[in-house]
């Protein structure tokens, strides 16, 4: 008997068991399984593992910003009481490598420092306090750069090169942009600046690592992709990735900036392996923002051009991002301006200023959120200049398939939740730019479309039926405070009939099947799946021992039930219990549909009148993204988008100095996110719907749709408030006075 089952999905699943229902837990808004023991602090985090033995790592930031290094003078402090050893015989820290990209070989210690931060050291104490003193005094000498820095993106902004074509198309156009610019009677040329943001994670990038007696790492980390991060952190080691094990439980967000590895795991594993002790070592706030990943600044000159009637005849998007020399990662801005809008002639361009400031990668829906500030807020420009409504442009340029390829849509409800926001939120409410005052403030209401393009990634699950007759869920597949062990938990139960408190997911741990890890939106779709085939099999093992057809079987309360029988599990699966893997990996479905997931976002913003301040009022999304697995968690990832999207318009500016590329604000004080009295009440909505090309489970991703033109329903509303429009995010009251 197959104890796996592999799906790649390069065929429409059209029916899925999730629709039987049975056990009642699919959709459900239920608690997460794990939050009582987060609120009471028994949830263990990668910085809270009590090992023996354990010495404390504070890291060294480089605090010149070009140049090499000619010495680390490390005597002076290993003197300091407590004071164990400082270790700098690594270069890896210096890139947080993104998904698939490249770490460096280790060598003798980093040579040429690339930005200003970039950790160059660890100070390792028998405390903490030890090791921070002890930081602090280290002196790095170093050589004068060989060339002049690159720290002002106005000054650079002309050299560019092109970005590799990696899986994002940097550069595409089809038709003629500039010919249809010319004839279209309504055209629109305008340019959004976006400025570099930082994930801002709550916990910080945190190891603690113990090489053991069998010669294996065990790294306790915080991590999003834990089977491809092993393999970094092996590199980076230059040990196999046998000898790594990750385990990370629980991770108090990440965003992005913990999709790849971090300097403090490289530089506590060497330490840990040089001192023959484990080792931990937890980000300072200020280095989590100099010395890990932000999100690349961007300008985005955005073009349209419409007939008569506001048809769209032409979409250009032409970006400009920055990122370290030598690194692929651009901030990939048009990704949702290929598909969104129909219009036969098109560009999506992308190029790159290179510049020294720190590393630019994956940040909260990479390439949508700033993308859809640009094209959402030129949607409502273009609108305000025809005279039709901002949504009946939108109806307007509805494509019936993907306008760049004409593969058909895998499922798309842009329309009715523009229209079912519209009602809901009270749209004909809505007045001319200027004209509604409440006191002091003046008051305008704000659209923008939403979406985020849904993928699949391969991902494996084991999951067995124990003689009690209750199921273990195992992949290495992570939970960043998304919901992902609760509604694992939901697909299996369901499947397998066991009432949720009866099934454990066990995440986090690289000894197990490697799951697709946290990122890209694709964690539930793509991890569900796997536990869905694993279950699957299970069913069709049961059915086989219950002597029925797998159609014929009932899972229901820890029972089986077919062919008039009904026999607890328990007692079918016997002394030895039942187990099962199932693993799913992408296939044609994703070249021979577009897949994306929808919403609508609709912001009420209030501008004062005096002070310029812009607060929003109130704001609701309207989303559509396949089946909803947990209406509580899901509905929880779209108020966190959407409270992003307040930051993204208001609020979030990684400044650097031009003249050296030191971050001027790297704390939570000086960098600012929505806090709680930023963000009022915020509505969620989501529409019924089924993607049968997007896997079993007919799900889509929707972790990053929330925040994906939220900022623009904002920046538009603040327009119709005020008739100010902003175009240099985030829209600060100096901009509007
Ligand atoms: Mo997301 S920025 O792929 O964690």
């Amino acid at each position: 008997m197959s104890n796996s089952t592999n799906l790649t999905m390069d065929k429409p699943t059209p029916t899925s068991l999730l629709d039987t229902g049975a056990q009642g837990l699919i959709g459900e808004p239920l608690q997460r399984t794990e939050g009582p023991l987060k609120v009471s602090g028994n949830a263990t985090y990668a910085a809270e593992y009590a090992l023996e033995k354990v010495a404390y790592g504070v890291l060294v930031g480089s605090d010149f910003t070009l140049g090499k290094i000619t010495k680390v003078d490390a005597e002076s402090v290993k003197s300091l009481p407590g004071v164990i050893d400082v270790v700098t015989d690594f270069d890896s820290f210096a890139r947080n490598p993104q998904q698939g990209g490249e770490t460096k070989a280790p060598t003798q210690g980093v040579e040429d420092v690339a930005y200003r931060g970039e950790i160059v050291a660890i100070v390792v104490a028998e405390s903490f306090e030890a090791a921070r003193d002890a930081a602090h005094r280290v002196v790095v000498e170093h050589d004068a750069p060989k060339a002049e820095g690159r720290y002002d993106f106005e000054t650079q902004r002309h050299k560019t090169d092109k970005p590799a074509d990696d899986q994002i198309p940097a550069h595409f156009s089809q038709g003629d942009l500039a010919g249809a610019m010319a004839e279209a009677p309504h055209v629109l040329d305008v340019t959004y600046t976006t400025p570099s943001q930082n994930s801002a994670a709550m916990e910080p990038h945190a190891t603690t690592a113990h090489w053991d007696e069998d010669g294996i790492l065990n790294i306790y980390g915080a991590y999003q992709m834990p089977s491809s991060d092993k393999q970094q952190l092996a590199k980076a080691l230059g040990v196999s990735a046998s000898k790594v094990r990750i385990i990370a439980r629980y991770i108090g967000g990440g965003f992005g900036s913990k999709l790849g590895i971090a300097p403090e795991a490289v530089a506590a594993a060497i330490a840990a392996r040089q001192l023959g002790r484990p080792v931990k070592c937890v980000m300072a706030r200020s280095q989590v923002f100099e010395a890990t990943v932000r999100r690349s600044n961007t300008e985005q000159r955005m073009r349209l051009g419409a007939d008569a009637q506001g048809k769209l005849t032409a979409i250009g998007h032409d970006s400009l991002v920055s990122n370290l020399d030598g690194e692929d990662f651009f901030e990939p801005c048009g990704m949702a301006t290929h598909f969104l809008y129909a219009a036969e002639n098109r560009e999506i361009n992308h190029d790159m200023v290179r510049l020294d400031w720190l590393l630019a990668g994956s940040m909260r829906a990479p390439g949508e959120a700033v993308g859809q500030l640009a094209l959402e807020c030129a949607m409502d420009e273009l609108a305000e200049a025809i005279g039709i409504d901002p949504i009946e442009l939108r109806h307007i340029n509805e494509p019936d398939c993907d306008p760049e390829t004409q593969v058909p849509f895998s499922s798309r409800q842009l329309t009715r939740c523009l229209d079912e926001g519209a009602r809901k939120f009270g749209w004909d409410k809505r007045a001319a730019p200027g004209t509604t005052r409440d006191g002091e403030w003046l008051v305008g209401l704000g659209v923008a479309a939403a979406a985020r393009g849904n993928m699949l990634q391969k991902s494996a699950a084991k999951v067995t039926i124990n003689v009690l007759g209750k199921a273990t869920v195992e992949t290495d597949m992570t939970d960043i405070g998304t919901g992902t062990y609760t509604i694992l938990g939901q697909i299996a139960g369901e499947l397998l009939g066991i009432p949720l408190e009866d099934v454990e997911v066990k995440l986090g741990d690289t000894n197990s099947p490697p799951g697709a890890g946290s990122g890209g939106s694709w964690g539930a779709g793509s991890s569900g799946s796997s536990v869905y085939l694993a279950c699957e099999n299970l069913r069709e093992q049961i059915a086989e021992k219950m002597g029925v057809a797998a159609e014929g079987l009932t899972l229901k309360d820890g029972h089986a039930i077919g062919d008039n029988r009904r026999v607890s599990l328990s007692e079918l699966v016997g002394d030895r219990g039942l187990s099962a893997e199932g693993a799913i990996a992408p296939g044609k479905q994703e070249k021979d549909t577009r897949q994306s997931s929808y919403g609508a976002h609709f912001a009420e913003v209030g501008v004062n009148t005096t002070t310029g301040e812009v607060r929003v009022r109130r704001m609701l999304g309207v989303f559509a993204a396949g089946r909803i697995l947990n209406e509580k968690t899901a509905r929880s990832q779209c108020l966190g988008g959407m409270t992003f999207g307040i930051g993204a318009a208001l609020t979030e500016d990684l400044i650097h100095d031009p003249r050296n590329g030191k971050l001027v604000n790297r704390d939570l004080a000086e960098y600012h996110v929505p806090v709680n009295a930023d963000v009022p009440q915020l509505d969620v909505v989501f529409l019924e719907e089924r993607d049968v090309h997007a896997n079993p489970l007919h799900a889509k991703g929707i972790g990053e749709l929330g925040i994906s033109g939220a900022g623009a329903a904002i920046a538009n509303a603040v327009y119709n408030a005020c008739g100010v429009r902003v175009r240099d995010f985030p829209i600060t009251l100096d901009k509007i006075l």
